[in-house]
């Protein structure tokens, strides 16, 4: 072949990868208001950054008539780039090649870049639109999806993995995301299921929509599976470049420092008056993270589940933090399995890579309840007191009101490793609220007496005085002074040096 020959080669090939499976499916793609892998690529990393590997790869399956179907790339756009001029590892599925479907070829093509993301150190970003494993492959693709699901588990807590689920997931195309740190789902064009509504009506004649058993909103909002719903894929990529934007590029490294003109010391008079006097009324706890956090910019993860809880991203003097918040606008912000299981992830995620720990606390105690106890919530609730528990990043707690009973030992407190603990005037920590105690403790007085026993209940526990003086608490501060005194906190630890004993690693009730 002369070199002419060769660059027009070459020429041809990439052409024949740029276009995939074709025009008709890139336009069917369109008008389903999906973006293409490329173009999904090229609005998420900074502009003229993406380098592609592997363009040429393709399948080396004769089975079925594959030998005559071949396109470069074979279903799947891999490489690296930059977010924010930080080195990112990405791979985009290709629907309109073999419906993006998992081949030895596409597989070994993510392997690539997942080692070459962990040998560098930075982040690794899946774009999901697949059919699952190519059933012309069989085992092959089975053992690529395998391959991937031992890399993902290997590169948990060292490097961020980010999974989107941009179309459909079935079967294995779920497992991956599954095992990665956060997921974004796309409103109306992406769905996550193990098996699909055809094969749970033939096994279990239940009959169910695929938006209903695996839309972008039942993921994050019914079953937990998905952290972020964006509105389309556009929304969906400016959502991952600003969360990794507070990440770390791995665990050895600490997240960027993002200067801010917002005043360390600014304080927020409206925080006097938020909490209210009454302890049965609610106030909501956004109101403070947004009020402290710098130019009020706070990223929220799973907004849309167990609203009781509040957990998210923010900066505090450019340095970015993890708030953990009892949400006392939802069910009091009690305690409940899938709260505890929320937050204890999150926990774990922060203390994986170096992001300090603000916990906000206002909690009436755990759900009481049989589905509550038949569902677990021994085990569940111990999973955010082991989490909380094992972080060894700065921890920084904020009792701004109700820290009753085992609630109060879980949420950040002195006892399990805290290294700044604040409380409001208006915090109340006590095994339980006051009447509740009265009842037990006094339940024979009449109701003058009882009035009586609540008020000297008040007195005695209804306050934060109780564990200042014993040092459970290491300053009552006040609300407007907020921001000021968790930065304070923050500076003062942000040389912590701590760390568990040695071991392979813990058994945290799973
Ligand atoms: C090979 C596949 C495929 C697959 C889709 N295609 N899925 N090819 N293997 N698994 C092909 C189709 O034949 C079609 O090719 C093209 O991709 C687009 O698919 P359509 O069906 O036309 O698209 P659409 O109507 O949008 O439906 C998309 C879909 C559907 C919902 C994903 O294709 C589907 O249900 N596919 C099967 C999903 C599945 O059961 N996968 C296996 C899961 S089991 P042509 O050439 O006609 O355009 C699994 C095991 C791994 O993944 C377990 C590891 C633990």
């Amino acid at each position: 072949m002369s070199q002419k020959d060769t660059f027009k080669k070459l020429e041809n090939l990439n052409k024949a990868a740029e276009i995939g499976g074709g025009q008709a499916r890139i336009d069917k793609m369109h008008n389903a208001g999906k973006s293409t892998a490329r173009e999904r690529i090229n609005i998420l990393m900074d502009p003229e950054t993406f380098v592609e590997i592997d363009k040429l790869v393709m399948h080396q399956t004769k089975d079925f008539g594959m030998g005559d179907k071949k396109i470069p790339g074979d279903g799947i756009v891999t490489g690296y780039g930059k977010i924010d001029g930080r080195l990112i590892y990405v791979f985009a599925q290709d629907f309109t090649v073999f419906g993006g479907t998992m081949s030895r070829a596409n597989a070994n093509k993510v392997i690539k870049i997942m080692d070459l993301a962990m040998k560098m150190g930075a982040p690794l970003i899946g774009l999901n639109d697949s059919g699952g494993a190519r059933i012309q492959e069989g085992v092959q693709s089975l053992a690529g999806y395998a391959d991937i699901f031992f890399r993902n588990t290997r590169a948990s807590g060292v490097i961020p993995q980010i999974s989107a689920i941009l179309g459909p997931c079935a079967g294995g195309a779920v497992y991956s995301p599954a095992l990665t740190d956060f997921i974004f789902m796309v409103k109306d064009t992406s769905y996550m299921f193990v098996t699909g509504p055809d094969v749970i009506k033939t096994v279990t004649h239940e009959e169910v929509t695929k938006e209903e058993l695996g839309g972008a909103m039942t993921h994050n909002s019914e079953s937990g599976v998905a952290h972020f719903a964006a509105q389309d894929d556009e929304q969906a990529m400016m959502m991952i470049r600003e969360l990794i934007s507070f990440l770390p590029s791995n665990n050895l490294e600490d997240p960027p420092v993002i200067r801010t003109d917002d005043d360390p010391n600014r304080v927020d008079e409206k925080l006097r008056d938020l909490v209210p006097e009454d302890p049965n009324k609610p106030y909501d706890m956004k109101e403070i993270i947004l009020s402290v956090v710098d130019n009020h910019n706070f990223l929220e993860v799973q907004p849309h589940y167990a609203k009781n809880m509040i957990v998210g991203f923010g900066r505090m003097d450019g340095k970015s933090v993890g708030i953990v918040a009892n949400q006392p606008a939802f069910l009091a912000g009690c305690l409940d399995i899938n709260s505890s299981v929320k937050a204890a992830r999150f926990v774990r995620f922060c203390d994986a890579f170096n992001i300090p720990l603000i916990t906000l606390v206002d909690v009436p105690g755990f759900l009481p309840g049989t589905n509550q106890e038949l569902g677990g919530i021994i085990k569940h609730g111990a999973k955010l007191l082991y989490a909380f528990s094992e972080a060894t990043v700065p921890k920084i707690t904020l009792i701004t009101r109700k820290a009753y009973g085992g609630a109060y030992d879980v949420m950040s407190s002195k006892h399990i490793g805290a290294d700044v603990n604040y409380a409001y005037p208006s915090g109340e920590i006590a095994v339980m609220g006051s009447d509740g105690a009265v009842n037990i403790l006094y339940r024979n007085l009449d109701d003058e007496g009882k009035k009586q026993a609540v008020e000297e209940y008040k007195e005695n526990f209804a306050n934060p005085f109780r564990a200042a003086e014993l040092g459970y608490v290491d300053e009552i501060i006040f609300p407007k002074n907020t921001r000021k005194k968790l930065i304070q906190a923050l500076d003062m630890t942000k040389n912590k040096s701590y760390s568990n004993p040695p071991k392979k690693h813990g058994n945290i009730p799973l």
